[in-house]
């Protein structure tokens, strides 16, 4: 894959700068597309960077012209479901109405592969696992922003546009040297909340909702390490330059966790016990999501670092030391 270059758009967030370590390392050029709203520009260091939004076609045209990209991977977009309850209009005009003017601008461009981010939240879920052909249920305006993007992904299919769709469980862990990690602000994952509150950053963690249809009444997650999130990409890139045909993926461990679990082991981690209170649930919030990893593993794709130890003790690396973005 030498002298490829791929167009990364949210290059420098949290899965975005793993992504593109993954793709230097495989020999490939990541170029960041990125406005900074959440990413942090000292995350961006495989490849160059441009700032801006996806939104803004002359700059996307721009960025196509200069670099000449063989794919684009995008995974910029806002991502808290709860948030998305509140601000359903912002969701739709950042993930979905921007993205159209991306793709078209790409067409335009002449960029046909694209990979996109997608997400579990938008499986009705009645059954766990979930596999790809699982009915479709997106029970937030987050989880529908993502629906409608795949929607337009298979709509352009006709146009000669191919992609891979990613439909993210829950990306956790950090760079294990602790130069990378989830930096939202505020923060609402679930795990560097804990972290948060083992260094003191924060009193006390909320358990959103203790009465799931779940057996420790707490929702169920499958935590997948951001490594392994971005070694799929690679894949994936080498997938489409190889001719493949359009599909959609799960990418989760396969194994679900409930939240008083990820707080056992958390505690198992830091050393000492992490005190929480016990809050209503969280709006949007699903009690179970767990990936059939069965497509993704045939393709090839094996998590490598994502037990929960694994992940907890990365993500404790960036979050778990006195930090000047997150101490802010
Ligand atoms: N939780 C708490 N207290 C907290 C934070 C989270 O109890 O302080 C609970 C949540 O209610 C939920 C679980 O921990 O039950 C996991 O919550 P996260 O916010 O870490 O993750 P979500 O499952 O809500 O969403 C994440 C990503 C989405 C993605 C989804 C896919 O944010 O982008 O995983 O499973 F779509």
């Amino acid at each position: 894959m030498e002298g490829l270059t791929v167009l990364v758009t949210g290059g420098a967030g949290f899965i975005g700068a793993h992504v593109c370590e993954a793709l230097y390392a495989a020999g490939i050029t990541p170029v960041v597309l990125d406005d900074l709203s959440m990413g942090q520009r000292d995350f961006v260091k495989w490849g160059p960077f441009v700032e801006g939004r996806v939104g803004d076609s002359q700059g996307v045209r721009r960025v196509c012209d200069t670099y000449r990209p063989a794919v684009c991977i995008h995974l910029a977009g806002l991502i808290e479901v709860g948030q998305s309850m509140l601000q359903p209009d912002r969701y739709f005009a950042v993930n979905v109405d921007e993205t159209r003017v991306l793709l078209d601008t790409l067409a335009a461009a002449g960029v046909w592969n694209v990979i996109y981010s997608s997400s579990a939240a938008v499986y009705a879920t009645q059954d766990t696992p979930l596999t790809e052909t699982d009915p479709l249920d997106p029970q937030s305006p987050y989880a529908r922003s993502k629906w409608m993007v795949e929607q337009q992904l298979a709509a352009r299919a006709d146009t000669g546009m191919r992609s891979v769709i990613f439909r993210y469980f829950n990306a956790a862990g950090g760079h294990p040297t602790g130069d990378i990690g989830e930096s939202h602000w505020p923060e609402t994952h679930l795990i560097p909340s804990i972290l948060d509150v083992a260094v003191g950053r924060r009193k006390m963690l909320t358990l959103w909702g203790t009465t799931h249809p779940t057996a420790d009444g707490t929702c169920i997650r499958d935590y997948v390490h951001v490594s392994d999130v971005a070694q799929a990409h690679v894949m994936a890139v080498h997938h489409l330059m190889a001719g493949g045909v359009s599909q959609t993926f799960n990418v989760g461990a396969g194994v679900g966790y409930s939240v008083k679990a990820v707080i056992d082991a958390a505690e198992f981690v830091v050393g000492h016990l992490i005190p929480i209170t016990e809050g209503p649930p969280r709006p949007g919030d699903v009690p179970s999501l767990v990936a059939d990893t069965t497509r993704i593993n045939q393709w090839g794709w094996m998590p490598r670092r994502s037990d929960l130890h694994t992940m907890i003790a990365d993500a404790w690396q960036w979050r778990g030391r006195s930090n000047p973005v997150l101490d802010r």
